[in-house]
């Protein structure tokens, strides 16, 4: 009987993870993408190891992964979002946060099974759908915030800041008013788990890619969170906004972003 895509996902984000770990620290090339968008050689050899294990036990899967297939695909097959490092910043500054995410999503395009893992602190989040979220094996769940008086928020600024700068810290400002407080950490599928292990009470950010969000928007709502478009519409992936959410301070983060502009131009 052929594995389990869970079993498959967690074994491919562990070798690529390792991989991560070993090669911090030492020297790297980087190259940009763009003037704040990075990439390193071990972005792309821990995409290989993982794009070559999902062909082997899956072949008739299709993959969007960040560095080598990057587009939508239309069609009948089960669809893998694959980001080998997500946090590539982090990692380029030997900051020890970032880490492989993997989800499996239905030709539906709901997600079925999804993975992150921290390599540096050997944190290994994921889900199944209908079965709860875990880290390490053991359950978790969102926190039980119900105002914004009482979050902790976590938020991402995107690519285009330098352009759009004043647009994304009025939502920086709203939030810091309104919440205990903001992070800022660099790695959305982290700050995602992050919510659905409790640690956060929400994420919001701007235009995001389905690599980045698709495997922590699983965990989250299997952890009993909520994840929207910004209106609090559903979510999906190739969207260019999302809130995820414990649910108890959903209502009113949306209120909140109600009141933002919806454009920067
Ligand atoms: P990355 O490290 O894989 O590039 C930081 O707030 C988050 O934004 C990270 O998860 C980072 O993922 C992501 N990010 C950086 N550049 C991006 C881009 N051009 N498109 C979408 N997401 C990006
Ligand atoms: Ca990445």
């Amino acid at each position: 009987m052929a594995d389990h895509p869970i079993d498959v996902a967690q074994a491919l984000a562990r070798e690529a993870g390792t991989l991560i770990r070993n090669a911090s620290g030492r020297h790297r090339t980087v190259e940009r993408k763009s003037a704040v968008d990075l990439v390193t050689e071990i972005d792309r050899a821990a995409e290989d190891i993982i794009v070559r294990g999902l062909h082997a036990a899956f072949p008739e899967h299709h993959i969007v992964a960040e560095e080598s297939s990057p587009r939508r695909a239309g069609g009948s097959r089960p669809c893998w979002y694959v980001d080998p490092l997500d946090g590539t910043t982090n990692f380029v500054h030997g900051l020890p946060h970032c880490a492989v995410s993997m989800a499996m999503a239905n030709p539906d395009g709901t997600i079925a099974a999804a993975v992150v893992f921290d390599p540096f602190r050997d944190e290994l989040f994921a889900a199944v759908r209908g079965r709860g979220a875990t880290l390490n094996g053991h359950p978790i769940g969102v926190s039980g915030a119900e105002t914004l008086n009482e979050s902790l928020f976590v938020t991402g600024f995107p690519y285009d800041r330098r352009q759009h700068a004043k647009f994304y810290i009025a939502y920086f400002e709203t939030f810091i008013l309104r919440c205990r407080d903001v992070r800022r950490f660099g790695s959305a599928s982290l700050d995602l788990c992050y919510v659905a292990s409790g640690r956060f009470d929400g994420f919001w950010e701007w235009r995001l890619k389905p690599w980045d969000t698709a495997a922590g928007w699983l965990i989250v709502e299997e952890a009993g969170g909520r994840v929207t478009d910004f209106d609090g519409s559903p979510y999906d992936p190739w969207l260019p906004r999302i809130l995820a959410t414990n649910g108890g301070v959903h209502t009113e983060a949306l209120a909140v972003l109600a009141a933002l502009p919806s454009s920067p131009d």
